[in-house]
């Protein structure tokens, strides 16, 4: 029987780059591929650190016959998601790297690009089942040769984050971690846990959300699910076609690069648990003293320190918002603000600090704050940078209405409380009260106390 070119095209070997002849390395494939369609094939890639870039593709049956794979360690699962275009992943030598400078590990890459890499979205979904029995099976063995389960943490991405969510029911949730990057929110969002990830998949389940109304899912999935900027769009990504081709993939992919940052220490983000984005931005829930000592939880890599805490109250949602660009962590100040108008005044607010060299700015412009006479009211201002000696602040008060006449804002006290370090860095600044002009802007030149 003579072959069709739709059968023939999926045997032919697909292009592998080798960085060294003797080091295995992630499926390439092209849109080609994605367009006829892969079928699944679970390759499994080791990376210690006696050899940081070079990988090795383990045997499924036979642990023995690579001695590098040692049982004793704790082992790292990253399972990568739909690949539409069948080109592997940018972050995956980042997070390899990253991992093991963390710690003696086992980093496993799952590499089913085979598989992943197809434009109808649906049958890579179905395949997301057989990969997970395959490495149920893998993780079987693995026991069997001396591992525990709790030294497994798997790290799931998009599609990836469901696959780990089905083997970790497959192990009755004693694997000790996973965590969902993004998790994929089409065929999933609405479905029961059984079909989808779940805090009982693991000991401990940690989430991030930045793409909830497209690619990612809605709904807390695990033990801490992190809202990044509200877990919907995210800063810098193109809002609409026009403005830019990142706009279907730039808010699902922050997520990776906001888990890089933690892991790469660039940034410590707290944030903090609050029913809703909207009530977080209000300063609603700026109070962590149930995580006392160690405070707010911190997104990202080290957020397992807080799993005592967070795993007696079985789902959290915690919030942070972030910059548009690296770093993206913001710096948080209380700032509490005492007026003397006879009259409550409504408005929003612009705070600038300034250090002698840069400048940095926070709007306060979601709801508009009320200032009652006498009474203080207290804000969260969140900075992109975050200065060393700060000696200015300015701000600025726009009325809620242009087209009312204007008003002045009389302060009388204002004291920026950073919310990180309360010891080293609280000023405060008292007054002789002093004229905010709507519209206006004013240096206030404080005392650090
Ligand atoms: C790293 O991998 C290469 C390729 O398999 C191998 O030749 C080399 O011995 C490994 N290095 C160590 C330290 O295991
Ligand atoms: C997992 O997949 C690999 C490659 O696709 C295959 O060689 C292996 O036998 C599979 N494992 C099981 C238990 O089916
Ligand atoms: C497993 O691999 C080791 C080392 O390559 C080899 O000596 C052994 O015979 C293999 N076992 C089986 C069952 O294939
Ligand atoms: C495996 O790892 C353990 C713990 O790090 C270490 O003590 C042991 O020597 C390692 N075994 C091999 C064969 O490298
Ligand atoms: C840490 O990771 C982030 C996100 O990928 C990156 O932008 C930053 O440059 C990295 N920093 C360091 C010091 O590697
Ligand atoms: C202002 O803050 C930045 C960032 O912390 C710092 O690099 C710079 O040296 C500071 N400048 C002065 C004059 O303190």
């Amino acid at each position: 029987r003579e072959l069709t070119l739709f059968e023939i095209v999926p045997l032919l070997p697909a292009l592998q780059v080798h960085t060294s002849h003797e080091c295995d390395v992630f499926t390439y494939l092209d849109l080609y591929h994605a367009i006829i369609g892969t079928s699944l094939y679970v390759k499994l890639l080791l990376y210690t650190r006696a050899n940081l870039t070079c990988g090795q593709e383990l045997s499924h049956h036979n642990l023995s016959a690579q001695p590098q794979f040692n049982l004793t360690k704790p082992t790292t699962f990253v399972v990568h998601g739909y690949r539409p275009t069948g080109a592997p992943p940018n972050w995956l030598n980042n997070i390899i790297e990253q991992l093991l400078a963390r710690g003696d590990m086992n980093v496993l890459v799952v590499d089913w690009n085979r598989g992943a890499a197809n434009i109808n979205y649906l049958k890579v979904v179905t395949y997301s089942r057989d990969t997970a029995d395959n490495l149920t099976a893998f993780i079987r063995n693995m026991q069997e040769n001396g591992a525990s389960l709790s030294s497994i943490h798997m790290i799931g991405l998009s599609l990836g984050a469901h696959i780990t969510g089905f083997v970790g029911a497959k192990f009755n949730g004693k694997i000790g971690r996973i965590t969902a990057v993004d998790p994929a929110g089409p065929q999933f969002n609405g479905k029961p846990p059984e079909d989808r990830l779940d805090p009982t998949d693991a000991q401990f389940v940690d989430v991030v959300h930045t793409d909830m109304d497209a690619f990612g899912f809605r709904k807390p999935l695990g033990h801490i699910d992190f809202y990044a900027n509200g877990g919907a769009d995210q800063p810098g990504c193109p809002l609409t076609i026009l403005s830019g081709s990142g706009y279907f993939k730039c808010d699902h992919q922050r997520s990776v690069l906001l888990y890089l940052g933690s892991l790469n220490r660039t940034c410590n983000i707290r944030a903090f648990p609050c029913t809703s984005y909207t009530d977080f931005l209000d300063g609603l829930c700026m109070d962590c003293d149930q995580f006392k000592p160690a405070g707010c939880p911190v997104f990202g890599y080290d957020i397992i320190e807080w799993k005592d805490s967070l795993v007696p109250l079985q789902q959290t949602k915690a919030f942070f918002t972030t910059n548009k660009q690296t770093p993206y962590c913001k710096t948080s100040y209380w700032v509490d603000i005492v007026t003397w108008n006879h009259d409550t005044r409504w408005g929003y607010i612009t705070i600038k600090l300034h250090n002698g060299s840069e400048v940095t700015e926070a709007t306060i412009n979601h709801k508009a704050s009320s200032f009652k006479k006498y009474s203080e009211t207290r804000l969260l201002a969140q900075f992109e940078k975050d200065l060393q000696k700060v000696h200015k602040i300015s701000i600025k008060f726009s009325r809620v209405n242009a087209f009312k006449p204007k008003y002045k804002l009389r302060v009388l006290r204002i004291r920026l409380t950073h919310l990180e370090r309360k010891d080293r860095s609280v000023f405060r600044h008292i007054f002789f009260p002093l004229k905010l002009l709507s519209k206006a802007r004013s240096g206030l030149v404080g005392r650090n106390v």
